[in-house]
This record gives structure tokens, sequence and C-alpha cells, in this order.
């Protein structure tokens, strides 16, 4: 048996987050080992890469959109850090998104919406069908109206992933192939990690960033994150022309989003919202209904070339924001559960968890999305935060215990949209 190696920091998971908080903490001059897990399935190469804390904000998650916010202010000092760093590309698109509706129902879903952006201050601009297609001719003359939000933007997460890797390396950051599978710890403190072939490291410092897979570690505490299924297609509009802008729809009762990026070459359609765990399949419905809303929408993706489909998992958690910091495991931080904001939350994420490694706190914009805002005597009885914290609201279903199986295909549901 080989003799355990040790780094200051052992971080679980090589995805968006994982990568990102390792280059992070690399340049504050400590040893990071990265366990990459199989990146081939991570979430960060499936998504769309929407940054869009205003046009994605729902009623119930206030907390979270301060949490976006902060994290959407830092973008564009982030990409330049991390360009420069890497020498590549990294995918920041800063063009405006549009939200459209599709029927008098979804216009008055976005009226609800621009009403609640309004209250909070935040800057939309109401739009009418003309006015829509002045800004993207290609939308179907059918839309009713429109809400355009000039400070949601894009990246492209494949480029962004890419070249958080190539930064980490070149800062001397240690990847290792493998999964974690026991976080070990002695007097309640963290003392290392077993992977799954044995090898071990001792770190006094393990951040779990290991996204829809991070319940599944063993030596942690519960943690409730679960595997949120999304169908998503890449499309190619070869020679067709692409929209300009992210597009996000509301076409009879359901959601989709369409994300071009500055090749010209790739269109992103999502994306299904599925509660059936590690589910692989794409399905025929799936792919079917996204087209069909897609065209609703913006016609001309009925000539593009269907270049790719293929499923991801978002860490879902009981109130849809992240698990950030410390935990009852001393050295334990966690870094998981970013559910459908895992690409506009990479910033934020890194130099709140880098804060903390550095200083022992978290940033007050971070505070709130600690692991025991879960605990049960931190629930009002209606499932509402007593405290300010994250948890705005929780259905009485989404407090199961960590660790509850699956729900089983036949119960499962299949949605999109804001869940
Ligand atoms: N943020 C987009 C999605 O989760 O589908």
């Amino acid at each position: 048996m080989t003799a355990p190696q040790a780094a200051d920091v052992v971080v679980v998971g090589g995805g968006l987050i994982g990568t990102a908080i390792a280059w992070q903490l690399r340049l504050t001059g400590r040893s990071v080992v990265v366990v990459t897990g199989e990146r081939s399935a991570a979430a960060s190469g499936v998504a769309a890469g929407m940054l869009a804390p205003v046009t994605e904000t729902t009623f119930t998650e206030g907390a979270l959109l301060a949490l976006n916010q902060a994290s959407i202010s830092q973008y564009a000092g982030f990409v330049a850090q991390l360009e420069e760093a890497s020498g590549l590309p990294a995918g920041l698109r800063r063009t405006p998104t549009l939200s459209v509706a599709g029927n008098s129902d979804d216009a008055a879903q976005l009226a609800a919406l621009a009403a609640y952006l309004d209250r909070l201050g935040l800057d939309c601009e109401r739009l009418t069908s003309r006015e829509c297609r002045s800004y993207e001719p290609l939308l179907s003359p059918t839309i009713r109206s429109g809400l355009l939000v000039a400070g949601d933007w894009s990246c492209d997460n494949r480029l962004l992933w890419a070249a958080l890797v190539e930064a980490s390396r070149r800062a001397g950051v240690l990847e290792v192939p493998g999964f974690v599978h026991q976080v070990e710890s002695e007097h309640g403190r963290v003392s290392g990690v077993v992977l799954a072939d044995g090898t071990r490291w001792m770190t006094a410092a393990v951040v779990l960033a290991n996204g829809a897979w991070a319940a599944q570690v063993g030596g942690t505490p519960p943690i409730p994150v679960r595997p949120v299924k999304g169908q998503i297609l890449r499309l190619d509009p070869v020679r067709m022309p692409p929209p300009s802008l992210t597009i996000r729809a509301f076409t009879a009762g359901q959601e989709v989003y369409l994300v071009p990026r500055d090749s010209g070459r790739e269109v992103v359609v999502g994306a299904t919202v599925e509660q059936l765990g590690f589910d692989r399949r794409v399905t025929a419905g799936g792919v079917y209904e996204l087209l069909r809303d897609a065209r609703q929408v913006l016609p001309v993706t009925a000539e593009y070339v269907l270049s790719e489909t293929s499923v991801g998992y978002r860490p879902g958690t009981p109130d849809n924001a992240p698990i950030l910091g410390p935990c009852e495991l001393d050295g334990l931080l966690l870094a998981t559960g970013h559910y459908r904001n895992g690409v506009l939350l990479t910033p934020v994420t890194a130099t709140a968890i880098t804060h903390l490694v550095e200083r022992g706190t978290l940033p007050e914009v971070a505070s709130g999305f600690t692991l025991d805002r879960f605990a049960s005597d931190r629930l009002a009885p209606d499932g509402s935060a007593q405290d300010g914290s994250a948890q705005d609201r929780l259905a009485p279903e989404q407090l199961a215990p960590s660790g509850s199986p699956d729900p089983p295909p036949a119960q499962a549901s299949a949605t999109r949209g804001t869940t």
C-alpha cells in the first residue's frame, strides 16, 4: 500500500465550481488537490450558461437573487483574470436577455414578473410584440410581449470550464482522477479523504464541490442535495441566421430558452426539469417538446441542425439555493447545491470559499447559505425560515431527509421552467 500524500486543501469535484475554487485557493499559496470525479458527467459541460439573475428569478427566492446579483457583478473581472491566467477565451457574452410571451396567459405571467422586478427596483424594459422583433427579427410575429434585461448575459460554459482547468493547471493545482469515497475525521475534525481506489490524501480542509453527487460521499453530515435531470439540445444554424440575443420564453405555459454563442454555430435550447434521479435517457418526448417550443418562438430553428442532445443533473436543494460554507464537521467546507445557477454562481462561490479558508468566515452575501439553515429548529411551522437565511419557503415534500430515495418513474414529474 502506498503512503498517504498530503495537501493543504482537497477539493472534491472537478466541475466549474470545484475547479474555480481550486484555482483561487492555489493563488493564496496553498497546495491544492482536485479529485475530479467523472468530468464528462458534470453539469458544467451540459449547461446552457445563462447568467440571468433577473429574468430567472422567482417570487420566493429573494435571498438567492442577492447572491446571483453579487456573482454577476463579479463576472467581468473574474473572466478577465481567468483569460489572462489561462491564455484562453472564457466565453462571456455581454448581450441582453429578452424574455417573451407566446399567448395572453403567458403575457400575464410575464407582466407579473415585470411588476415584481419593479418592486425590487430591478431594471427591465417592457416591450410590445413589434419592439421585441426590432431587437430580435427572428422572433415569431405571434409573440405577444417582451421584457428586455440588459444586465442578464450568458457565458459559454464549455469555454469557461476549459479556461478554468488550464488556469488551475498553470497555477499548480494537482488534478487527481477518481472519486472520493470517504471523508476521514478525528475528534470532529477532517483529517483526510479516501478515494474509491483506496488512495489516501491527508488534509485538514476538504471542499465538497461535486454537485448532484454531494450526498454520496461517506463521512459527511447529511447533505440535502438531489439530482434534477435536465435534457438539453444544441442546434447548429449552419447557413441560417442565429438569434443575436439570449431568448427566454413562456409559450403556452411552458418555458424554453435559446442561448446563442458568438461562433454562430451553436444555439443551446433547454431544458426539461425532471425528478428522475440519475436517469440518463434522452427521451423522444423531451426532445420533441423542446424543439416544438423553440420553433414556436423562433421559427427558423426548424431549419437548424440538431447537433447534440444531452442530459445533466442539477444539484437541487430543498429551497433551490446553494449550500455554502462550514458545517458541523470542522474542516469540511460545502460548495454544492447550485441547482439552476451553477455557471452564474461560479465566481461568487470561488471567492466566498477562498474568503472562508483565508479568514475563517464567509462574506456577508454568502452567510445565509450554510447547511444549518435546514436544521429543523430553524424552520417555522409552515416551512419558512425564521431567521432571514436563504430559505424563503419550503414545500412540505421538500422537507424529506436527505438520502431519501428518488421517486420511481411512475410518480416522477417532468416539467419545464422554474420549479
Ligand atoms: N438554468 C437553466 C436550467 O437549469 O435549465
